[in-house]
């Protein structure tokens, strides 16, 4: 199955001292959806920022799609607290809670879509009996944790995996890319399968964010 591309640009890389007018700018830019990193510097060694930031973005009037990835180990309380505070999204990982499942299930319930992100070393065959709760897998490119690292080439032949699994089962289900995605890579990216992709530092660092978007699709085109 082929999604359309979608561009989700990643606050962690943009001025925070600025968040509201960031985030509009990146969609006003063409970006798709505002990819926002929950960490709690256990899961991973970052720490970054949590639910309260986000009901400020809404209180702010941030209206936009605002797609939560959640890498924390409290992720029972945390679903709740992000849904609670105007996610669109919710993405946590496989390997964070015991009960993904469980997890899964609910945050459908609160109302927000549903994804589930697994790390570069979590096989595909682990997740196979959650497929159906989910409405968008993240393969990993990166190790968790900071923007500007590079792509970890292992991620690509899992990708085309995924979307083989995916497919075979008819799951009508996104791939997200997130950590390392740059106008450099894009393309080998999507042919390997991935729709949604995250762009922290390569997105925020150009001088033009439209400018930056425009190439972005132009690869993808
Ligand atoms: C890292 C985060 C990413 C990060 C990606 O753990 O999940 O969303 O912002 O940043 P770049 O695009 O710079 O690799
Ligand atoms: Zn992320």
């Amino acid at each position: 199955m082929k999604f359309p591309a979608r561009i989700a640009p990643s606050i962690l890389a943009c001025n925070l001292a600025r968040l509201s007018d960031e985030c509009s700018a990146a969609l006003t830019s063409g970006g798709d959806l505002i990819h926002f990193d929950v960490m709690d510097s256990i899961f991973v060694p970052n720490l970054t920022f949590g639910a309260p930031l986000l009901s400020s973005l809404r209180k702010d009037g941030f209206a936009g799609f605002v797609d939560v990835h959640i890498m924390a180990n409290n992720v029972d309380l945390l679903v709740e607290d992000c849904a609670a505070a105007g996610a669109n999204s919710i993405t946590i990982h496989f390997e964070a809670t015991s009960h993904v499942h469980r997890a899964l299930s609910r945050i459908r319930t609160l109302g927000c879509e549903v994804g589930l992100a697994i790390n570069i070393s979590t096989p595909l065959d682990a997740i196979e009996y959650v497929l159906d709760e989910i409405d968008m897998l993240l393969v990993m490119t990166i190790n968790p944790g900071f923007g500007g690292q590079s792509l970890i080439p292992a991620a690509l032949p899992k990708i085309e995996k995924a979307r083989q699994i995916l497919d075979r089962g008819g799951h009508a289900t996104r791939i997200q890319v997130d950590g390392g995605v740059k106008v450099a890579n894009i393309r080998t990216i999507a042919d390997a399968g991935a729709d949604t992709f995250v762009v922290g530092s390569d997105f925020f660092s150009a001088p033009d964010y439209a400018v930056r978007c425009a190439e972005f699709r132009a690869q993808l085109a």
